[in-house]
């Protein structure tokens, strides 16, 4: 049952992901067209550095089955074909990339050598760092060799995430990258953030993880209802920390006042419309918040995974916001369909990027 619900609002995220293979492949067959152009043709490569994992080689045959797009498996190719024979994988639609023997490998050092010699790395050094597979994935997105990579199954979190923040741009009017999960109940959906990237952030910064958790609940086709949460409701209680979160209150609501959302308030407050409606009813928030932003990364790392284990929550994600580009990090624990989630998560976002370059 708890499987139902997931699966449900993911077929839906890998038909949207689909459309966009389907468009991009009309587009090629009827290049005269001048109705469509939403995308660049072909299907979306998906670059996976651990294309050497079992877990991923079964994954990247259900991409391509899914119609989500063509894998790209990082690794030594016979490695990968020995694997895929054992599992008794067809590698078909899937293509393998040795950075080793890669023949753009010396490029994109001299590029890693351009963008990070400031920062104390040297040629010899950026060359080590293209032998990398965590280094060369990014530096194949930057180059739109690929148009997305999901990592991380076999390190840990930190160090899967800062090759992708040393190397991609942020989004237009970003300055922090931050990640959030969305949680299926029985009836209701929330998305959380930010539940693993920024440790402390300042105002600014929880600003920004509030505008990143909305535009991808818009992603996912749901109207985003924003509460920022804290041990307080509305300055009833005096502390610095609760400050930090109505800071953070007033620069969403001068930079977007389009958006609904208010706090500071407590998680009940949040999420209980009749408390909203009895006792704040000047809140901007007139229904229960289906975006919940947490103080800091303790607050929410913990709440989500409590959410899970004992709230019967359901959970996909996590899914890394605030790049101009979709890569993403997964739980190293992730199963075959947890990784095939993200990769249509990815090429939803893929084809969000591609729509707002072109308006
Ligand atoms: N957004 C964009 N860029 C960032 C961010 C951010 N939020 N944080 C750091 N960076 C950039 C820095 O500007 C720097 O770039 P530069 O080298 O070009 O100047 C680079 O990333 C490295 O930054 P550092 O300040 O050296 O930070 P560090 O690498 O130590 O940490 C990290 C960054 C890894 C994100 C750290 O904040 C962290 O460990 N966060 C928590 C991750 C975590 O453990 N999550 C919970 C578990 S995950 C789970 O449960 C699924």
């Amino acid at each position: 049952r708890r499987l139902g619900r997931s699966k449900e609002v993911m077929r839906q995220v890998i038909n949207k992901a689909r459309r966009r293979s389907q468009l991009s492949t009309q587009h090629l067959e009827s290049k005269t067209s001048p109705v469509e152009k939403p995308v660049s043709p072909g299907p979306l490569r998906i670059a996976f550095p651990e294309g050497d994992d079992k877990r991923i080689i079964r994954a990247a045959a259900r991409i391509v089955k899914e119609g989500i797009g063509k894998p790209v498996l990082l690794g030594k190719p016979d490695e990968i074909q020995a694997l895929a024979k054992q599992l008794s994988v067809n590698l078909e639609g899937i293509d393998l990339l040795d950075s080793q023997t890669h023949p753009q490998r010396e490029d994109l050092a001299q590029q890693f050598f351009a963008m990070r010699a400031r920062k104390g790395v040297t040629l010899a050094e950026a060359r080590r760092y293209m032998l990398r597979r965590h280094y060369y994935a990014p530096m194949l997105l930057l180059q739109g060799e690929v148009e997305a990579v999901v990592c991380g199954e076999t390190y840990h979190y930190p160090d899967s995430i800062r090759p992708a923040l040393q190397i991609l741009p942020l989004a237009k009017g970003i300055s922090h990258a931050s990640g959030l999960y969305m949680l299926l109940f029985k009836n209701r959906l929330i998305f959380c953030a930010d539940t693993t990237v920024n440790i402390t952030p300042d105002a600014e910064t929880l600003a920004e993880i509030a505008l990143s958790a909305a535009d991808t609940a818009h992603h996912f086709d749901i109207e985003p209802r924003v509460a920022l949460l804290s041990f307080s409701n509305f300055g009833s209680v005096k502390h610095s920390l609760v400050d930090l979160v109505q800071a953070a209150v007033k620069i969403l609501h001068r930079r977007r006042p389009d958006l609904v959302v208010d706090g500071e308030m407590q998680a009940d407050t949040a999420t209980n419309e009749d408390i909203l409606s009895s006792t704040y009813p000047f809140s901007r928030l007139k229904e229960d918040a289906n975006v919940l932003i947490f103080p800091d990364l303790t607050s929410g790392n913990i709440a989500y995974k409590l959410l899970v284990e004992l709230g019967g929550a359901e959970a996909i994600g996590p899914i890394l916001t605030g790049l101009s580009k979709p890569y993403h990090v997964l739980q190293r624990d992730a199963s075959v369909d947890a990784i095939v989630n993200i990769a249509a998560i990815a090429a939803v976002q893929a084809q969000e990027i591609e729509l707002s370059q072109q308006a």
